[in-house]
Protein backbone atom coordinates (compact mmCIF):
# COMPACT_ATOMS: atom_id res chain seq x y z
CA UNK A 1 0.00 0.00 0.00
CA UNK A 2 1.31 3.57 -1.41
CA UNK A 3 1.24 5.67 2.20
CA UNK A 4 1.64 9.32 1.93
CA UNK A 5 3.32 10.62 5.21
CA UNK A 6 1.96 14.48 5.49
CA UNK A 7 4.90 16.82 7.20
CA UNK A 8 5.64 20.19 7.81
CA UNK A 9 2.52 22.69 7.86
CA UNK A 10 2.31 26.04 7.82
CA UNK A 11 2.52 26.91 11.15
CA UNK A 12 5.48 27.39 13.84
CA UNK A 13 5.55 24.02 14.71
CA UNK A 14 6.61 23.20 11.06
CA UNK A 15 9.90 21.54 12.40
CA UNK A 16 8.64 19.14 15.08
CA UNK A 17 6.25 17.94 12.20
CA UNK A 18 9.58 17.40 10.30
CA UNK A 19 10.86 14.89 12.51
CA UNK A 20 7.50 13.41 13.67
CA UNK A 21 6.64 12.31 9.76
CA UNK A 22 10.59 11.23 9.52
CA UNK A 23 10.22 9.35 12.33
CA UNK A 24 6.86 7.13 11.35
CA UNK A 25 8.75 7.39 7.59
CA UNK A 26 11.71 5.32 9.65
CA UNK A 27 9.27 2.90 11.60
CA UNK A 28 6.81 1.64 9.27
CA UNK A 29 6.89 -1.86 8.02
CA UNK A 30 8.10 -2.30 4.06
CA UNK A 31 6.71 -5.60 3.89
CA UNK A 32 3.37 -3.99 4.20
CA UNK A 33 3.76 -0.10 3.12
CA UNK A 34 5.84 1.64 0.50
CA UNK A 35 5.58 4.82 2.13
CA UNK A 36 6.43 8.47 0.65
CA UNK A 37 7.87 11.26 2.28
CA UNK A 38 5.68 14.41 1.23
CA UNK A 39 6.08 18.05 2.44
CA UNK A 40 3.26 20.12 2.71
CA UNK A 41 4.48 23.59 2.68
CA UNK A 42 3.12 27.00 1.72
CA UNK A 43 5.26 27.33 -1.15
CA UNK A 44 4.54 23.98 -2.47
CA UNK A 45 3.03 20.33 -2.05
CA UNK A 46 6.08 17.96 -2.87
CA UNK A 47 6.91 14.12 -2.80
CA UNK A 48 10.26 14.09 -1.62
CA UNK A 49 13.05 11.13 -2.47
CA UNK A 50 15.68 9.20 -0.94
CA UNK A 51 17.96 13.15 -1.99
CA UNK A 52 15.83 15.17 -1.45
CA UNK A 53 14.27 15.71 -4.87
CA UNK A 54 10.85 17.24 -4.92
CA UNK A 55 8.29 15.84 -6.99
CA UNK A 56 5.13 18.19 -7.16
CA UNK A 57 2.23 16.81 -5.77
CA UNK A 58 -0.80 17.88 -8.22
CA UNK A 59 -3.46 19.05 -5.83
CA UNK A 60 -6.48 18.15 -8.09
CA UNK A 61 -6.44 14.25 -7.23
CA UNK A 62 -3.55 14.05 -4.45
CA UNK A 63 -1.43 12.40 -7.51
CA UNK A 64 2.41 12.63 -7.87
CA UNK A 65 4.15 12.06 -11.15
CA UNK A 66 7.90 10.23 -10.45
CA UNK A 67 9.57 10.40 -14.24
CA UNK A 68 6.86 8.45 -16.51
CA UNK A 69 4.81 6.85 -13.47
CA UNK A 70 1.62 8.63 -12.12
CA UNK A 71 1.61 7.08 -8.60
CA UNK A 72 -1.85 7.91 -5.91
CA UNK A 73 -2.23 6.66 -2.93
CA UNK A 74 -3.99 4.29 -0.40
CA UNK A 75 -3.29 6.15 2.39
CA UNK A 76 -2.15 9.93 4.03
CA UNK A 77 -0.51 9.52 7.43
CA UNK A 78 -1.00 13.03 8.65
CA UNK A 79 1.90 14.28 10.89
CA UNK A 80 1.39 17.97 10.71
CA UNK A 81 1.00 19.79 13.53
CA UNK A 82 -1.29 22.96 13.32
CA UNK A 83 -2.49 24.12 10.47
CA UNK A 84 -3.39 22.50 7.84
CA UNK A 85 -2.69 19.21 9.26
CA UNK A 86 -4.66 19.77 12.94
CA UNK A 87 -7.10 21.84 12.01
CA UNK A 88 -9.49 20.24 9.69
CA UNK A 89 -8.41 21.81 6.36
CA UNK A 90 -6.11 18.72 5.14
CA UNK A 91 -8.81 16.50 6.38
CA UNK A 92 -11.86 18.29 4.20
CA UNK A 93 -9.34 18.57 1.13
CA UNK A 94 -8.50 14.69 1.24
CA UNK A 95 -12.00 13.85 1.96
CA UNK A 96 -13.19 16.05 -0.83
CA UNK A 97 -10.20 13.70 -3.29
CA UNK A 98 -11.23 10.88 -1.29
CA UNK A 99 -7.96 9.70 0.57
CA UNK A 100 -8.55 7.80 3.69
CA UNK A 101 -6.32 10.03 6.43
CA UNK A 102 -5.18 8.70 9.68
CA UNK A 103 -6.32 11.83 12.28
CA UNK A 104 -9.77 12.62 12.81
CA UNK A 105 -12.44 13.87 10.65
CA UNK A 106 -12.53 18.30 9.79
CA UNK A 107 -15.23 19.20 12.10
CA UNK A 108 -13.36 16.84 14.94
CA UNK A 109 -9.87 18.49 14.06
CA UNK A 110 -11.85 22.09 13.94
CA UNK A 111 -13.58 21.86 17.16
CA UNK A 112 -10.41 20.27 18.72
CA UNK A 113 -7.86 22.67 17.75
CA UNK A 114 -9.92 25.78 18.68
CA UNK A 115 -8.86 25.97 22.84
CA UNK A 116 -12.26 27.83 23.87
CA UNK A 117 -14.81 25.46 21.66
CA UNK A 118 -13.34 22.81 23.11
CA UNK A 119 -13.33 23.08 26.63
CA UNK A 120 -17.09 24.90 26.83
CA UNK A 121 -18.35 21.66 24.46
CA UNK A 122 -16.33 19.33 27.61
CA UNK A 123 -17.88 21.26 30.12
CA UNK A 124 -21.78 19.92 28.80
CA UNK A 125 -19.65 16.86 29.85
CA UNK A 126 -19.23 17.79 33.02
CA UNK A 127 -15.40 18.04 32.34
CA UNK A 128 -13.32 20.55 34.30
CA UNK A 129 -10.98 22.98 33.10
CA UNK A 130 -9.14 26.39 34.18
CA UNK A 131 -11.46 29.48 33.90
CA UNK A 132 -11.05 31.54 30.93
CA UNK A 133 -11.30 34.70 29.01
CA UNK A 134 -11.35 35.45 25.16
CA UNK A 135 -10.57 38.17 23.14
CA UNK A 136 -10.77 39.11 19.19
CA UNK A 137 -7.62 40.57 17.84
CA UNK A 138 -9.54 44.00 17.44
CA UNK A 139 -11.29 43.54 20.96
CA UNK A 140 -10.90 46.44 23.15
CA UNK A 141 -8.62 44.70 26.09
CA UNK A 142 -10.28 45.91 29.29
CA UNK A 143 -7.21 44.58 31.57
CA UNK A 144 -8.89 44.79 34.71
CA UNK A 145 -12.02 42.60 33.43
CA UNK A 146 -9.46 39.91 32.17
CA UNK A 147 -8.23 39.68 36.12
CA UNK A 148 -10.99 40.28 37.93
CA UNK A 149 -11.93 36.76 35.45
CA UNK A 150 -9.40 34.77 35.64
CA UNK A 151 -6.71 36.09 38.65
CA UNK A 152 -3.27 36.23 38.41
CA UNK A 153 -0.93 34.37 37.27
CA UNK A 154 -2.68 33.69 34.46
CA UNK A 155 -1.50 31.94 31.36
CA UNK A 156 -2.38 33.64 28.08
CA UNK A 157 -2.40 31.41 24.80
CA UNK A 158 -2.88 31.44 21.09
CA UNK A 159 -6.03 29.84 20.85
CA UNK A 160 -5.93 27.61 17.89
CA UNK A 161 -1.53 26.71 18.34
CA UNK A 162 0.68 23.89 19.16
CA UNK A 163 3.96 23.13 21.06
CA UNK A 164 3.71 26.15 23.12
CA UNK A 165 4.16 28.44 20.55
CA UNK A 166 2.55 32.41 21.64
CA UNK A 167 1.88 31.27 25.27
CA UNK A 168 2.92 33.24 28.42
CA UNK A 169 2.54 32.71 32.13
CA UNK A 170 1.72 36.15 33.53
CA UNK A 171 2.41 36.83 37.17
CA UNK A 172 1.69 40.72 36.67
CA UNK A 173 -0.94 42.94 35.40
CA UNK A 174 1.43 44.79 33.19
CA UNK A 175 2.63 41.72 31.84
CA UNK A 176 -0.59 41.32 29.93
CA UNK A 177 0.34 43.38 27.38
CA UNK A 178 3.55 41.85 25.88
CA UNK A 179 1.85 38.30 26.43
CA UNK A 180 -1.44 39.47 24.72
CA UNK A 181 1.07 40.85 22.09
CA UNK A 182 3.04 37.21 21.69
CA UNK A 183 -0.33 35.05 21.37
CA UNK A 184 -2.25 37.26 18.97
CA UNK A 185 1.72 36.52 16.27
CA UNK A 186 0.55 32.95 16.37
CA UNK A 187 -3.58 33.48 16.24
CA UNK A 188 -5.88 36.29 15.44
CA UNK A 189 -8.26 34.53 18.83
CA UNK A 190 -6.57 34.84 22.12
CA UNK A 191 -7.48 32.37 25.22
CA UNK A 192 -6.34 33.79 28.68
CA UNK A 193 -6.38 30.94 31.87
CA UNK A 194 -6.86 31.09 35.21
CA UNK A 195 -3.23 29.13 36.95
CA UNK A 196 -4.03 25.71 38.04
CA UNK A 197 -1.57 24.37 41.00
CA UNK A 198 -1.10 21.02 40.19
CA UNK A 199 0.23 17.92 38.47
CA UNK A 200 0.26 17.71 34.98
CA UNK A 201 -0.48 14.92 33.28
CA UNK A 202 -0.73 13.69 29.29
CA UNK A 203 -2.79 10.67 28.14
CA UNK A 204 -2.58 9.47 25.22
CA UNK A 205 -5.60 7.74 23.25
CA UNK A 206 -5.11 5.47 20.48
CA UNK A 207 -7.75 2.94 18.47
CA UNK A 208 -5.91 -0.26 18.88
CA UNK A 209 -7.66 -3.65 16.98
CA UNK A 210 -10.82 -1.93 16.95
CA UNK A 211 -11.24 -0.40 20.38
CA UNK A 212 -10.40 2.59 21.93
CA UNK A 213 -7.57 2.27 24.67
CA UNK A 214 -5.69 4.36 26.56
CA UNK A 215 -1.84 4.32 26.98
CA UNK A 216 0.21 4.60 30.44
CA UNK A 217 -0.53 8.02 31.74
CA UNK A 218 2.94 10.43 31.19
CA UNK A 219 3.53 13.18 34.14
CA UNK A 220 5.46 16.32 33.31
CA UNK A 221 8.10 17.77 35.37
CA UNK A 222 9.35 21.31 34.12
CA UNK A 223 11.90 23.06 34.84
CA UNK A 224 10.84 26.39 33.94
CA UNK A 225 7.70 27.78 34.48
CA UNK A 226 5.70 25.41 32.65
CA UNK A 227 5.69 22.74 29.97
CA UNK A 228 6.86 25.55 27.16
CA UNK A 229 9.25 24.75 24.28
CA UNK A 230 12.26 24.47 25.74
CA UNK A 231 11.08 21.99 28.33
CA UNK A 232 9.25 20.22 25.73
CA UNK A 233 11.78 20.03 22.84
CA UNK A 234 15.50 20.84 24.42
CA UNK A 235 15.28 18.81 27.59
CA UNK A 236 13.66 21.34 30.20
CA UNK A 237 11.61 18.61 31.53
CA UNK A 238 10.84 15.23 33.11
CA UNK A 239 8.46 12.90 31.59
CA UNK A 240 7.94 10.48 33.81
CA UNK A 241 5.92 6.87 32.23
CA UNK A 242 3.69 5.92 33.91
CA UNK A 243 2.97 8.94 35.92
CA UNK A 244 3.78 9.24 39.59
CA UNK A 245 -0.23 9.23 40.37
CA UNK A 246 -2.26 7.01 42.53
CA UNK A 247 -3.84 4.04 40.75
CA UNK A 248 -7.27 5.71 41.03
CA UNK A 249 -6.07 8.85 39.82
CA UNK A 250 -4.56 7.15 36.47
CA UNK A 251 -7.96 5.10 35.78
CA UNK A 252 -10.03 8.18 36.44
CA UNK A 253 -8.23 10.43 33.67
CA UNK A 254 -7.92 7.43 31.35
CA UNK A 255 -11.32 7.06 31.46
CA UNK A 256 -11.73 10.73 30.82
CA UNK A 257 -9.76 10.91 28.08
CA UNK A 258 -11.07 7.77 26.33
CA UNK A 259 -14.56 9.53 26.84
CA UNK A 260 -13.69 12.74 25.32
CA UNK A 261 -12.31 10.75 22.54
CA UNK A 262 -15.70 8.49 22.29
CA UNK A 263 -18.08 11.41 22.34
CA UNK A 264 -16.04 13.02 20.06
CA UNK A 265 -16.10 10.45 17.64
CA UNK A 266 -12.16 10.83 17.46
CA UNK A 267 -9.83 8.64 14.71
CA UNK A 268 -6.18 8.12 14.98
CA UNK A 269 -4.05 8.85 17.82
CA UNK A 270 -5.31 11.99 20.73
CA UNK A 271 -2.89 13.20 23.55
CA UNK A 272 -4.81 15.38 26.39
CA UNK A 273 -3.33 17.18 28.77
CA UNK A 274 -5.05 17.72 32.68
CA UNK A 275 -3.71 19.19 35.88
CA UNK A 276 -5.07 17.20 39.14
CA UNK A 277 -5.50 20.99 41.05
CA UNK A 278 -7.35 19.99 44.32
CA UNK A 279 -7.22 16.10 43.50
CA UNK A 280 -9.81 16.96 40.70
CA UNK A 281 -8.69 16.32 36.61
CA UNK A 282 -8.67 19.48 34.31
CA UNK A 283 -8.71 19.61 30.99
CA UNK A 284 -6.04 21.77 29.47
CA UNK A 285 -6.17 20.66 25.63
CA UNK A 286 -6.15 18.05 22.97
CA UNK A 287 -3.77 17.64 20.35
CA UNK A 288 -4.95 15.34 17.32
CA UNK A 289 -1.60 14.80 15.28
CA UNK A 290 0.59 14.65 18.20
CA UNK A 291 4.58 14.56 18.37
CA UNK A 292 5.49 11.71 17.15
CA UNK A 293 9.40 12.49 17.37
CA UNK A 294 12.05 10.85 18.66
CA UNK A 295 11.28 13.45 21.98
CA UNK A 296 7.41 13.31 22.09
CA UNK A 297 5.27 11.49 24.66
CA UNK A 298 2.54 9.66 22.75
CA UNK A 299 5.43 7.26 21.27
CA UNK A 300 6.71 6.95 24.92
CA UNK A 301 4.12 6.33 26.58
CA UNK A 302 3.26 3.13 23.73
CA UNK A 303 6.57 1.93 23.98
CA UNK A 304 5.79 2.17 28.21
CA UNK A 305 2.48 -0.32 26.82
CA UNK A 306 4.94 -2.57 25.08
CA UNK A 307 3.86 -1.48 21.59
CA UNK A 308 6.69 -0.70 19.08
CA UNK A 309 6.68 1.95 17.14
CA UNK A 310 6.20 0.02 13.92
CA UNK A 311 3.34 -1.67 14.94
CA UNK A 312 1.93 1.85 16.52
CA UNK A 313 2.24 4.19 13.01
CA UNK A 314 1.28 0.91 11.39
CA UNK A 315 -2.60 0.46 13.51
CA UNK A 316 -3.29 4.16 12.78
CA UNK A 317 -2.73 2.62 9.04
CA UNK A 318 -5.23 0.21 9.54
CA UNK A 319 -7.96 1.96 11.41
CA UNK A 320 -7.77 4.78 8.69
CA UNK A 321 -7.97 1.95 6.06
CA UNK A 322 -11.53 -0.07 7.78
N1 LIG B 1 1.74 19.88 19.38
C1 LIG B 1 2.81 18.96 19.67
C2 LIG B 1 3.48 18.50 18.44
C3 LIG B 1 2.34 17.80 20.47
O1 LIG B 1 1.22 17.81 20.87
O2 LIG B 1 3.08 16.85 20.67
MG1 LIG C 1 -0.79 21.15 22.09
Amino acid sequence: KKIAIAMGGYSSEYHISINSGNMVYKHLNREIYDPYRVHILQNGWSVIDENDNPYPINKNDFTVKIGEKTISFDCVFNTIHGTPGENGLLQAYLELVGIPQTTCGYYQAALTFNKRDLISVLKAYGIKAATNYFLNKEDRIDFEEIIDRVGLPCFVKANRAGSSFGITKVKKKEDLIPATKTAFKEDNEVIIESFLDGTEVSVGVITWKGKVRALPVTEIISENEFFDYEAKYLGKSQEITPANISEEKTKKVQEIAKLIYKKLKMKGFTRSEFIFHKGEPHFIEMNTTPGLSQASILPQQAQAANINLTELYGSAIEAALK
